[in-house]
């Protein structure tokens, strides 16, 4: 991943490839911001003219590359950020970790960038940190590079991240700096990782080879990992694990997670939705909705990120993973709409549609995840198109058993950059899913079809424990182009909501 160095040089003394300032969207025009005195300096106190004539407004997501000299650095990049803040206030967080994502993109193949951007304290230090190391994220481990693949290859088809950003600024403020660029680059680091195992193809990510990359993961940073394969799930009674998983050639697992503290008050317990592929199985998806479901294990990976973050960040609380991982595929020996399944701890179900393959694989690892009585559970999954048509491409929907409870999720979620918003459990949903023969069906009705499955889900949490629910089938992977930090494909949706949840209950500032 691009290296993060805190310089002690400043913009007129700094050698790099490229300087990156701030300009923001005055009332007059451009206004550079502060962080760019040297290269405003360089340009004679013409800067904001300059950009001016290069057609620069300073709004967000807008960069303007301009030659300087009399500087140990070639090239300016200005990168916007959006209106200048009120008398007394920082630039918004948002609008920073947008700003330096979207230089960090824009400069892929380059080696080592200067980021000047304005840093008032060490919260805006973190969202630059955080912006730039998720905006250089390029995936290319799928692209013959130029020089191995020769003559047929394309120009430039495996250009890596940008190499280096050296921050500006930063450490003039100190150890919460310091300790804020630390968390950014062990979060980046691990989104990105969680990132890559998204945009993994199918025919190399399936349930057992994401096992192995978690195993292995644990080992590095002190979290225990157990997994359990399909034979030992069809032993155990796991009926929705076994029962989605049966169709594929690669059989499911349930992979556990556990990063413990000594000192922790608290436990957390965090559920992942990881179908590797979601072809829809006997209930098959027509062309045009199956292209892109290898993203159906991003609340896995979102949840595997987030515990090991948690492990890297040391902090005072229990939390506990659960990958649920099975491919959903149709064949001779998958199930078929009208089978009845045996979840784990008793309830059946009877699967009216094997599209709706999800809520069966959570609902086994939230019966065991309850088993340990944890403090609360938090599933994240990308469960329901109707999520995606009730709240778009960048919004996930928030549910649960607890008012409380679910407000302090989309509280935090706001807050670390990740747009939600609360959906209601109508009562009228749950007799939706009643069946003759079962306990449940796995689908009602169309109408509220995201809220449903969180209703189904709801029948699985254990008696008296508090439960949020994620669909983050809209936002986990981005089909249009890229913006801010936010590539295409996987953007590691719902991992900082979860990170902060953990950081905030070590803190004791929840329940
Ligand atoms: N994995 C899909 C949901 C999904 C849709 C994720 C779009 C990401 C983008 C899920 O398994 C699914 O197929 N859900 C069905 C449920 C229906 C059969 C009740 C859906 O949303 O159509
Ligand atoms: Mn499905
Ligand atoms: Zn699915």
């Amino acid at each position: 991943m691009t290296a993060l160095t805190l310089s002690s040089s400043d913009a007129a003394t700094l050698r790099a490839d490229v300087l990156v300032v701030g300009v923001a969207k005055g009332p007059d025009g451009p206004v550079p911001t502060s962080g760019s005195e040297a290269v405003a300096e360089a340009f004679d106190g013409g800067l904001a003219t300059v950009l001016e004539t290069l057609g620069a407004t300073g709004a967000e997501g807008e960069t303007t590359k301009l030659p300087v000299s009399g500087l140990k650095a070639p090239l300016v990049l200005a990168v916007g950020l959006g209106p200048v803040p009120g008398d007394g206030e920082e630039y918004d967080a948002e609008a920073l970790r947008r700003a330096a994502g979207t230089a960090a993109r824009t400069l892929n193949g380059t080696k080592k960038a200067g980021f000047a951007l304005p840093l008032a304290s060490a919260e805006a230090v973190a969202a630059v940190a955080e912006g730039a190391l998720l905006g250089a994220y390029a995936f290319t481990a799928y692209k013959s590079d130029d020089a191995k693949a020769g003559k047929g290859a394309k120009k430039g088809a495996g250009k890596g991240p940008l190499g280096e950003v050296a921050l500006l600024g930063a450490k003039a403020l100190g150890k919460a700096a310091k300790t804020a660029v630390e968390r950014a680059v062990a979060l980046a680091e691990e989104m990105n990782r969680a990132r890559d195992l998204v945009n993994t193809p199918p025919n190399d990510l399936y349930p057992e080879s994401f096992a192995a990359v978690a195993a292995a993961a644990g080992k590095e940073h002190g979290v225990k990992v157990t997994v359990t394969d399909d034979k030992a799930l069809l032993k155990g009674g796991f009926g929705g694990l076994t029962g989605v998983g049966q169709g594929a050639a690669h059989g499911p697992r349930l992979v556990k997670l556990s990063y413990t503290h000594p000192k922790a008050e608290k436990s957390l317990a965090y559920v992942g939705k990881g179908i590797t592929y979601d072809s829809g199985g006997i209930s098959l998806k027509p062309a045009g909705h199956n292209e892109t479901m290898k993203c159906d294990m991003a609340g896995a990976a979102a949840v595997f990120a987030a515990v090991i973050t948690a492990a890297r960040l040391g902090l005072k609380v229990n939390v506990t993973g659960w990958l649920a991982l099975a491919e959903n595929m149709p064949s001779g020996t998958a199930t078929r709409p009208g089978d009845v399944l045996r979840m784990y701890g008793g309830k059946t179900v009877e699967v009216l549609n094997t599209d709706a393959e999800g809520r069966l694989v959570l609902a086994d690892a939230i019966v065991k995840a309850s088993e340990e009585k944890p403090d609360a559970i938090v599933d994240v999954a990308t469960l329901t198109g109707a999520m995606v048509v009730a709240l778009g491409n960048r919004t996930f929907g928030v549910m649960g058993n607890d008012d409380a409870f679910r407000t302090a999720l989309h509280e935090l979620a706001e807050e670390a950059g990740e747009p939600a918003w609360p959906m209601p459990f109508p009562e009228e949903l749950r007799k939706g899913l009643d069946s003759s023969v079962a306990d449940m069906a796995n689908v009602g009705g169309r109408m509220g079809g995201g809220m449903a499955a969180g209703v189904f889900l709801n029948e699985f949490v254990g008696e008296g424990i508090t439960w949020a629910h994620l669909d983050i089938a809209g936002p986990a992977f981005n089909e249009a182009g890229p913006f801010g930090y936010t590539p295409k494909g996987a953007t590691g949706s719902a991992i900082r909501t979860l990170v902060s949840l953990a950081e905030r209950t070590a803190a004791g500032e929840l329940g």
